[in-house]
């Protein structure tokens, strides 16, 4: 079986930043890219060690720097936070995210100190934010609905976590030391500051911060109408689309005028005849991706999958047996689609107003796993069938998810359901 090569040395990336500043939520973000990738990574953060061990119920006084017992029980939670984090990275984990506040040089300094006594080196990533509006948002969609504040009135908690939030600014020093290795983020990406950065995955990380930002649009995903091997139960292939396979494609234009509104929609296809012509009745100005292309079955393209149990049983049982890692031969794994997904995940993230995706089955699975968080070994057997559109619209902390099925009238089996 190949497996990808890829650097696995392990590697701390701890957050910076005054509460509200979207830490967790850039936190989260590099961990699920990450993950995808195929990089073990997790998140380690202090806050739930806090609440799971002190309780939910601290008002802002807790957090004053000048209140030595609420900075003793914080202190000590963040270092039990850390030894969790050293413990699974020294047990064979990759990337691990230490997402606490970090405010202060000498809070940096002894996290630095602990992870490189294990031989771990850390990467500082701030996040630096001063417009109101932006920081106010994020109070009322993560803060207000977390464990914190369960059943306070929200004007008081708001109140209570202004002054949680004056409490930690009192203490702040920003990033500035420049014997470390950090990443600054101001203003949701609008300026990226790069200091030591070295490797692969630190610089790996550098295009999805730039990218961020914090406009919500819908992501539409949808395989292109039946084609004409989609009826026979063949893979692959590049066949135009069938009668149904036109029918759906008017069906979508309907949808995706209807859900957009005046709103400006980029519709993105692979190079593939079936999804361009899924297309068409939307819109000329389609961008075609190579990336989007559909799993290549290399000496299995053409085949159905009981021709291929027939003729290649070895092929057959070795792909059921791991479907994320088989590579057909002299064509590609979920594992390498995976890999040529990655730019164009960057570009989804640029993208500021709403997308349709009109792509294939295992793209799709590919594709769908990163946005909704899925590990991606399972992301071969996700369903993704003919005719529906997947709606995505991404959150703070997640995304949410409706699905809509636009049949065509007469009704077709999809004989292209899924290798076991
Ligand atoms: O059958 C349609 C199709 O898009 C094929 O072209 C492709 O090989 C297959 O789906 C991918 O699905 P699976 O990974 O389940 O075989």
């Amino acid at each position: 079986m190949v497996s990808l090569a890829r650097d696995s040395s392990p590697i701390v990336l701890a957050m910076v930043g005054l509460p509200a500043r979207g830490k967790t939520s850039i936190a989260r973000k590099i961990a699920r890219y990450l993950s995808w990738l195929g990089h073990p990574t997790r998140l380690f953060n202090v806050g739930n060690y806090r609440r799971a061990h002190l309780g939910t119920a601290q008002p802002h006084q807790f957090f004053d720097p000048d209140n030595s017992e609420g900075r003793q029980a914080l202190l000590g939670m963040a270092m039990t936070a850390l030894d969790d984090l050293l413990g699974w990275l020294s047990s064979g984990g990759e990337v691990a995210i230490y997402d606490a506040t970090n405010s202060t040089r000498a809070r940096r300094n002894l996290v630095t100190e602990r992870c490189q006594a294990h031989g771990f080196p850390v990467v500082f990533i701030e996040s630096i934010c001063n417009d109101e509006s932006i920081i106010e948002t994020n109070v009322r969609e993560t803060k207000l609905r977390s464990p914190d504040y369960q059943g306070v009135d929200p004007e008081a908690a708001l109140r209570d976590f202004r002054a949680r939030i004056a409490h930690y600014a009192r203490a702040y020093e920003p990033l500035g030391e420049p014997e470390r290795s950090y990443i600054k983020i101001i203003d949701v990406g609008r300026q990226v500051v790069l200091n030591r950065i070295h490797g692969y995955l630190p610089a790996r990380l550098v295009p999805l911060l730039m990218n961020m930002h914090l406009t919500p649009h819908p992501i539409w995903l949808t395989r292109h109408g039946e084609s004409v091997f989609n009826e026979k139960g063949l893979l692959g292939g590049d066949s135009d689309l069938s009668a149904r396979g036109d029918e759906y494609a008017k069906n979508l234009s309907v949808f995706i005028r209807e859900r957009a509104g005046d709103e400006h929609v980029n519709v993105w296809t692979s190079t593939l005849r079936r999804t361009i012509q899924t297309a068409r009745p939307i819109t000329q100005n389609h961008v075609a991706w190579r990336a989007l292309d559909e799993i290549d079955a290399g000496v299995c393209e053409g085949m159905t999958y009981e021709e291929i149990r027939q003729k290649m049983p070895e092929v057959f049982h070795a792909r059921a047996a791991d479907k994320f890692r088989y590579r057909y031969p002299r064509g590609e794994s979920y594992e390498d689609v995976i890999q040529r997904l990655d730019p164009l995940i960057i570009q989804l993230e640029r993208q500021r107003s709403p997308v349709l995706v009109i792509g294939h089955q295992a793209v799709l699975r590919a594709l769908y796993a990163y946005l909704v968080d899925r590990p991606a070994p399972s992301c071969p057997t996700l369903p993704i069938p003919l005719h529906t559109v997947i709606e995505l619209t991404p959150t703070a902390y997640a995304c949410e998810e409706r699905r809509f099925q636009l049949a065509p009238a007469v009704q077709g089996g999809d004989s292209s359901t899924a290798h076991p």
